[in-house]
């Protein structure tokens, strides 16, 4: 692992010490694929909350808050109706929480399609209400003119290709991509659109391995895979879905925790003294001083 130090967050919920180590910056994350190859895959999450950033940052280099945040957080049925509110006041925390990771916040479903001027205006929004580094954005050879626009104009893109979820509606569903000539010919054609652009790094998601390592070699850009191929150049998962909080999850989902059981289980101890008055306890009861 490049990163080294570990947050003390024994002192302060809010300003964890000692004071962190120099934030990784997007060059350094695009200069980490050399002539093809990337010795060591960036591992990026998603985080949504400064807690959340806190306990993550030390083990990525890249925090994603990604508009999963509709349904994760806000239990929304897709992230079609997230806000630009809710981006970056999420994207706020993450930045707040968070010393050492490049954090990446996600356009949302309708802030940046019409035009690379109201792609600028609103990237622009996100980095300074948030003072994340740069943005990411869904769609490969649509998005290729916007992503140069925002690169000259100071704002880092990372792409995302393949199974792009604001397109539900247009792809019908979740399922992987690539299965087909024209669909891995459009996967490829759009993570060499983004390359082309100037987009840092790419994301490829829910493509068929073949079709994932043919983008990853086409591109000099890192790709980083999530339901795509170990040969990506880095993956991303949702951190949720890692943890265990949710039954079910993408195919594409390693559960590396049961978060879930482990709240309903506190939940329901507490619950149980709650109701037997075993809680509040002597040690967490105030009496006056004698
Ligand atoms: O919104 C998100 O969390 C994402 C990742 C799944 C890549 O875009």
């Amino acid at each position: 692992m490049s990163t080294t130090f570990q947050i003390d967050t024994s002192t302060s919920r809010a300003n964890p010490t000692p004071a962190p180590m120099k934030r990784l910056t997007v060059p350094r994350i695009r200069a980490r694929k050399k002539d093809g190859v990337t010795e060591e895959p960036l591992v990026m999450l998603t985080a949504y909350t400064a807690r959340q950033a806190q306990l993550l940052d030390a083990h990525c280099d890249l925090l994603l808050v990604g508009d999963s945040l509709g349904q994760v957080i806000y239990g929304l049925p897709s992230t079609i109706p997230v806000t630009m509110e809710m981006m970056a006041n999420h994207a706020a925390a993450v930045v707040r929480g968070s010393y050492h990771s490049v954090v990446v916040v996600d356009m949302p479903f309708g802030s940046y399609e019409q035009s690379p001027e109201q792609a600028f205006e609103n990237a622009a929004t996100l980095l300074k209400a948030s003072g994340a580094a740069a943005v990411k954005l869904e769609g490969g050879e649509a998005m290729a003119e916007t992503v140069a626009f925002l690169n000259s104009r100071g704002i880092p893109v990372m792409g995302h290709v393949g199974l792009t979820p604001q397109a539900v509606n247009v792809l019908g569903g979740y399922m992987a991509r690539g299965r087909s000539d024209t669909e891995a010919d459009k996967i490829v054609g759009d993570a060499k659109a983004l390359d082309e652009a100037g987009a840092f790094a790419i994301v490829i998601e829910g493509v068929v391995e073949p079709i994932a390592i043919e983008a990853t070699k086409a591109v000099t850009a890192p790709t980083i895979g999530i339901g795509a191929s170990a040969q990506c150049d880095g993956q991303v998962l949702v951190t949720e879905d890692m943890l265990g909080m949710f039954e079910r999850v993408p195919r594409f989902v390693k559960k590396y925790g049961d978060i879930a059981t482990v709240i309903s289980d506190t939940a329901a101890q507490y619950a149980g003294e709650v109701r037997d008055r075993s809680f509040p306890g002597e040690e967490q009861t105030y009496q006056p001083k004698k």
